[in-house]
């Protein structure tokens, strides 16, 4: 706790010139919500007050914070070797994390592309797909297809294929070519579903329509999330991704899973492909891969895309595409880490085990003022709460707020709804715990 104790008095006395992600910059600066140390379950502010951490950072911290092992390999990994020539050169331990990951990956998804970010991964996924159709001789293939309501980070080539206008309309003509499937989400049908709804799978034929409007051989690959986070926690209807899936092999369409949250553990499952019987042939991931302690990401492609690229005179590059960091070394020493306190602890199991305890808890929360959803899938819930007339996302808003502040808790936002995923290691109290906190909070702001 020594190194706790010593954060908590670092005071941060010029806000200005921070310019913050995603947030609302003038009222964060106006009433600063700040995390000084963290540790398992639990943040702790500049003052010393210990908050629940019931977003696993921002989806990413699944075996909770600061754990010992972690720390420890990544404190030893910069003392030994704090960087590598990325390209043209590698370490050991690349090689070590490539093999862990694809060990977990379903059926033949076993080769393992680098970068520092959920983002970089998707940017990644699409150019190793345009290239996949380019270098096979059908060029022609450039089309990209997303979804309504996608979240798949914020690269030109993500917010493209993303469906989430305020993403989208102030960044110009994004990339040419992009058409995207609907959202699998329908309110009248799904309400207070646990898991996969029942109703929706049919909604994976449009895309059928889109490869009839636009012609298979334009088209390169479909990415979704086979659990859209972003936009508050939508599971997948039944069925759907299977159909996805089948539509796309008729086409010759590559598919792509975008796990960067569902990977390592929220679903109970290494990787949600795994919990829908579905192999994808490129499958993204970040966050959860070290449990969010050093930037990474990476895409998992199957072997047979890896060996298309493999021709020519072997002195020429397959791929022209790298990131300076891509697997960094502190990153690869944490994501060993994190996978062996994954397998140790037994944490996606854990994650399974506990859903329907976890779901359980998260509908008693429907009946409370303003709740017009709940939605759980893994260790994952949304909550859409009405909006207030003419003011939508305030409700929300001040949501988040009073939980950081009156209850201890932290909870994610999109909008008017709330998203609640915490590490994979919450005990059954705590569970019940996070779910009557949050009741509180909609009360207050009801
Ligand atoms: C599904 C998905 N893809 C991509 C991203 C982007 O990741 P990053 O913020 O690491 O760039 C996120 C982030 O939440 C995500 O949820």
């Amino acid at each position: 706790m020594a190194n706790i104790e010593s954060a908590l008095v670092l005071q941060t006395n010029d806000l200005d010139a921070f310019w913050l992600p995603f947030t609302p910059n003038r009222a964060f600066k106006r009433a600063p919500r700040l995390i000084a140390a963290a540790r398992g379950m639990y943040y702790f502010t500049p003052d010393g007050r210990a908050v629940v951490d019931g977003l696993a950072g921002l989806w990413c911290s699944n075996a909770g914070h600061n754990r010992d092992t972690i720390v420890a390999a990544i404190q030893q990994q910069a003392a030994e070797l704090d960087y590598a020539a990325a390209f043209h050169f590698a370490h050991a331990k690349s090689f070590e994390l490539a093999s862990r990951i694809a060990a977990l990956a379903p059926g033949d998804l076993n080769r393992v592309f680098f970068c520092n970010s959920g983002s970089e991964a998707v940017d990644t996924a699409l150019k190793i797909a345009l290239a996949y159709h380019n270098i096979r001789g059908e060029g022609g293939r450039t089309r990209l297809i997303g979804r309504e309501r996608g979240y798949h980070g914020v690269g030109f080539g993500g917010i493209s294929v993303g469906g989430i206008v305020n993403n989208r309309k102030f960044f110009g003509t994004l990339l040419a070519g992009v058409d995207h499937l609907p959202a699998t989400y329908n309110r009248e049908q799904q309400a207070f579903t646990k898991g996969e709804p029942q109703w929706g799978g049919h909604l994976a034929d449009e895309l059928e329509r889109i490869v009839a409007l636009h012609g298979a051989s334009t088209i390169a690959a479909v990415i979704v999330e086979p659990m859209a986070g972003s936009t508050g926690v939508l599971p997948p209807p039944q069925g759907y991704l299977q159909r996805l899936r089948a539509i796309c092999d008729r086409h010759g369409i590559l598919l792509i899973f975008d796990e960067v949250i569902t990977g390592f553990g929220r679903l109970g499952h290494a990787f949600a492909a795994e919990r829908y019987g579905v192999t994808p042939d490129l499958l993204c991931f970040a966050k959860g891969v070290n449990s969010g302690s050093v930037p990474m990401g990476g895409v998992i492609a199957r072997e047979s895309v890896y060996e298309a690229f493999m021709h020519g005179p072997e002195h020429v590059i397959e791929l022209f595409h790298g990131y300076t960091y891509s697997a960094h070394p502190l990153a690869c020493a944490a994501g060993l880490a994190a996978l062996d306190l994954y397998r140790d602890e037994g944490l996606f199991d854990r994650a399974k085990r506990i859903e329907p305890l976890f779901a359980e808890a998260a509908m008693k929360l429907k009946g409370l003022p303003g709740v017009l959803d709940v939605r759980t899938v893994g260790i994952a819930a949304g909550i859409d709460l009405a909006p207030r007339p003419g003011a939508p996302g305030e409700r929300g808003y001040e949501a988040m707020d009073r939980a950081f502040h009156d209850e201890d808790l932290v909870i994610r936002i999109a909008g008017d709804t709330l998203a609640i995923a915490p590490p994979l290691i919450v005990s059954e109290a705590e569970i019940g715990e996070i779910f009557e906190k949050v009741a509180s909070v909609i009360r207050a702001v009801a």
